[in-house]
């Protein structure tokens, strides 16, 4: 018996619905309905489909989930081969320059001519696959093998809602559309998450995990993989007119609902395709995905055929590489470095290696879990990785070339510089040195912490002056600093009379302060700046601050029993209380009173806020400043106690977290407007 055409037309409907939502929600990353709403729509599909199992078809939204175990991965011939491209040798800026005189070179043209037009890309860090689309339809998906056969992923690819089972509009009979499958840096660390709560095995970097996930022969393993698709060109492909230019094509394929990075630009000459490289190189770490350079192509289809191919790479692109920022080393060594507050910090000293642009000799292992959770030997190879600023840590060890040698380290019972007992307490993840401000190595960093930008915000006294200074005996507490003079400054090695005196004018400079810099700058466990300057506003004068008990410092918004007793604590000890007094002997003084008027009418006043992810407009610390102007508390870590967790561009496991403690989640705007906004 046929269908009766009022179900055919249902079913039609229901999937042309679904397909837009999926396509708001993947592609412009703007859903226009609630889940409820998706998953209504999902399941009288399913429900029609179940029970008219003719109306089935494979491009069907349904379809993506399911699907059996394969046996084996079937080759794929591909109608076109899959090329790869050139990479410029020189990572430095002269790469850029170095391909326009090549292409100017071979296109025959002369100083006169005018600039060439190219289309600049990034390089996804993912694997290569092509997506065969007929009359519209998702058909086959392929990776890119030795670039002649490749192997059919279709299933797995199928499962991935970035993309299209249809594509949008008017399509060609045939296209291929070529592009890189990759993970979002956020869905990685989130995925790794899980991995390790289930006691599964955790994936090394984004491009591997999403290599892993597209050979899978268990569909249901792949869905489970959260993958990412960007277009960036075209296998083959017929009925359709055929764009002049590589970015008409980029632009037809995203009408088509298909992903193409946003980060494309079309520019003129050597001098556009440099501005392009330092500028993605700028922004890279702040991009949501890994990238490991830029692309560089002539724009002009008509011209990239007349330059043709050299061997199996075609002249008209070129990859522009940026420095790596994860490289294999081995380590030599581990040890301990001793930090401000005592903290022992496991430390693998490692044979020199390029990474992230500079020579890296440590990396950090955090602390001792994370030492066995990475399972860090000395002897180890290991994988490194230096982004941006961020200190160089050591990602995960190559357990395969672990040497018979190798022995893993064993935290010390003493402190390695002062030889005080080392104490890990059962409810913490770090060992601590007990040492005090007996111990140099505390001494050193108590020192750089109070001088820091945001402490006393003493300019000149970096690493090498802290450690000159306490080894040299000149200084054992802050209070020392201000007895410092021009002679006894120049004695020391590499000191000129001239940065001595500027030293010293620093110093003297930094005695002008604000109460909440000074309570800061002291360097009491547990307070940081948000704290300081709660404290600053609500006791007004340091000798309320020390001499409060942990009830009144428990009155103070956001100081609670652990906080108000390591105040506490701190002014116990006669020697904190002497160094304070003879800090204000020696003429520091608070230029702004605890009295400074808050905006208390503003909706953050009162709150606890953690910032993650990368917002547009505002920095990190502009916004956190902005929330403690209005009597906020900026704090590092999601708890039931935070309030607000305001999110950007690839935040990662606080999101999470805050999602499932169900905190109210802001947006920059989001933000903006709650700090004007008045309580009343
Ligand atoms: S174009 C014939 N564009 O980098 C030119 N490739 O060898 C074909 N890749 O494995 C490649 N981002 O998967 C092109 N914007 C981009 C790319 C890109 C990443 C990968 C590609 C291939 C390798 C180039």
């Amino acid at each position: 018996m046929a269908l009766p055409q009022s179900i055919i037309a249902r079913a039609e409907a229901l999937r042309a619905e679904i397909e837009q939502h999926n396509y708001d929600y993947y592609i412009l990353d703007g859903p226009t309905v609630t889940d409820a709403e998706y998953d209504r729509l999902f399941f009288e599909l399913q429900s029609l489909e179940h029970e008219h199992p003719e109306l089935l078809s494979p491009d069907s939204p349904t379809q993506r989930i399911g699907g059996g175990v394969l046996a084996e991965l079937k080759p794929v011939v591909h109608a076109l081969p899959m090329l790869s491209i050139r990479t410029e040798t020189d990572i430095s800026d002269a790469g850029a320059i170095k391909f326009d005189a090549y292409i100017r070179r071979e296109l025959g043209l002369d100083d006169q001519a005018p600039p060439v037009e190219y289309i600049a890309e990034l390089k996804f860090d993912g694997l290569a696959i092509n997506l065969r689309y007929e009359d519209g339809r998702f058909v086959q998906a392929a990776t890119r093998g030795n670039s002649e056969v490749g192997e059919d992923v279709t299933h797995n690819v199928r499962t991935m809602q970035h993309v299209p089972l249809k594509l949008r509009g008017n399509a060609p009979k045939v296209i291929e559309i070529r592009g890189e499958i990759y993970m979002r840096r956020s869905d990685f660390d989130r995925m790794n998450e899980r991995q390790m709560a289930a006691g599964e095995k955790t994936f090394v970097n984004p491009r591997n995990a999403a290599a892993g996930a597209i050979r899978q022969l268990d569909p249901g393993m792949a869905a489970q993989r959260p993958l990412s698709f960007f277009a960036y060109g075209l296998g083959e492909s017929s009925g359709w007119r055929t764009p002049d230019r590589h970015g008409e094509v980029l632009d037809a394929l995203e009408e088509f609902g298909v992903p193409v990075s946003k980060d494309r630009r079309v520019v003129h000459g050597a001098h556009g395709l440099l501005a392009y490289h330092r500028d993605i190189g700028e922004r890279r770490d702040r991009l949501p995905f890994g990238i490991d350079g830029v692309v560089y192509k002539v724009n002009s289809l008509r011209l990239q055929q007349q330059l043709g191919f050299r061997t199996r790479e075609p002249r008209w692109a070129i990859a522009h590489k940026y420095p790596a920022q994860e490289e294999m080393t081995t380590v030599l060594n581990i040890d301990v470095q001793v930090g401000r507050t005592g903290a022992l910090t496991p430390t693998a000293r490692l044979q020199p290696v390029f990474v992230g642009g500079v020579t890296v000799t440590n990396a950090t292992l955090h602390n001792e879990d994370e030492m066995r959770r990475k399972d860090v030997w000395i002897g180890d190879t290991v994988i490194v990785r230096r982004a941006g600023d961020v200190i160089p840590e050591v990602v995960a060890v190559v357990a395969e070339r672990r040497p018979a040698d190798a022995r893993p380290y064993a935290m010390p019972a003493t402190c390695p510089v002062c030889g005080s007992a080392a104490v890990r307490l059962p409810d913490e993840a770090v060992t601590r040195c007990t040492g005090g401000l007996f111990c140099p190595a505390q001494r050193r960093q108590a020192l750089l912490h109070f001088a820091g930008r945001r402490a006393m915000d003493i300019e000149g006294l970096g690493e090498k002056l802290a450690e000159q200074l306490v080894s040299g005996h000149l200084v054992r507490t802050p209070a020392d600093l201000y007895k410092l003079g021009i002679a006894s400054l120049a004695e020391l090695d590499r000191m000129a009379e001239k940065s001595a005196s500027n030293i010293v004018a620093a110093i003297e400079k930094s005695k002008r302060t604000t109460l909440a810099r000074f309570i800061y700058a002291l360097g009491i466990r547990n307070v940081g700046e948000s704290t300081a300057q709660a404290l600053s506003r609500s006791l007004g004068n340091i000798g309320r601050v020390a001499k409060a008990d942990v009830d009144a410092l428990q009155q103070v918004p956001d100081v609670g029993p652990v906080v108000a007793q390591s105040i506490v604590d701190f002014f116990a000890e006669a020697h904190n209380r002497q160094v304070v007094d003879q800090l204000l002997a020696a003429g520091v003084s608070f230029a702004e009173t605890s009295t400074r008027e808050v905006d208390t009418a503003s909706g953050a006043y009162g709150k606890t806020f953690v910032l993650t992810g990368v917002l547009p407009r505002l920095t990190r610390d502009g916004a956190a400043q902005m929330i403690r102007d209005r009597g906020g508390k900026v704090s590092g870590s999601v708890s039931k106690k935070t309030h607000f967790v305001v999110a950007g561009e690839d935040a990662g496991t606080k999101l999470v977290k805050a999602q499932e403690l169900g905190i109210d989640i802001l947006d920059e705007a989001g933000l903006l407007n709650l700090l004007e906004a008045k309580t009343i």
